[in-house]
């Protein structure tokens, strides 16, 4: 598959984009800073919060850190779940939701067996996927110009 390049210009602080590559979702979320300071605060309810696990395999040098991304508020995952590959759906929204830790801050929720991730892509403990949603390979032309794979 070929390399795609996406302008992320248009993307707003909270807002998610989708493109496909090599026939994969893959998720840009433009964090806010509230929700990048809250992530290091989920680190305790993690199965892998720095992202240890299988490392070649899921995130590149340059996206293991705290926000799992080159720009600290642009994340850039594929959007398959570790577990048996169903896709999650968004649950940004912060506060109280059914099912999901108390302190949900908002992230994503697997479907086929409630897998639930934060908005680094971390996968909480307990849940069925092992391991963080991937980070593809990913670089940046410019300011908004963002390369995949
Ligand atoms: Fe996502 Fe099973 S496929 S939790």
């Amino acid at each position: 598959g070929a390399p795609v390049e996406v302008d992320i210009g248009g993307l707003q602080p909270g807002e998610k984009m989708t493109v496909e590559w090599r026939g994969k979702p893959v998720w840009i979320l433009k964090r806010t800073p509230e929700q990048l300071a809250e992530l290091p605060k989920l680190d305790p309810l993690l199965a892998d919060p720095q992202s240890k696990r299988n490392p070649d395999e899921f995130t590149p040098p340059y996206a293991r850190n705290e926000h799992r991304s080159i720009k600290p508020e642009i994340l850039v995952v594929v959007g398959i779940c570790t577990h048996l590959g169903c896709s999650p759906t968004d649950k940004l929204q912060a506060g109280p939701q059914p099912s999901l830790p108390d302190n949900w801050q908002g992230g994503f929720l697997c479907p086929c067996h409630g897998s639930t991730f934060d908005l680094a892509a971390r996968v909480f403990k307990n849940k069925p996927a092992p391991d963080n949603l991937p980070v593809p390979p990913h670089m940046y032309l410019s300011d908004t110009r963002l390369l995949i794979g």
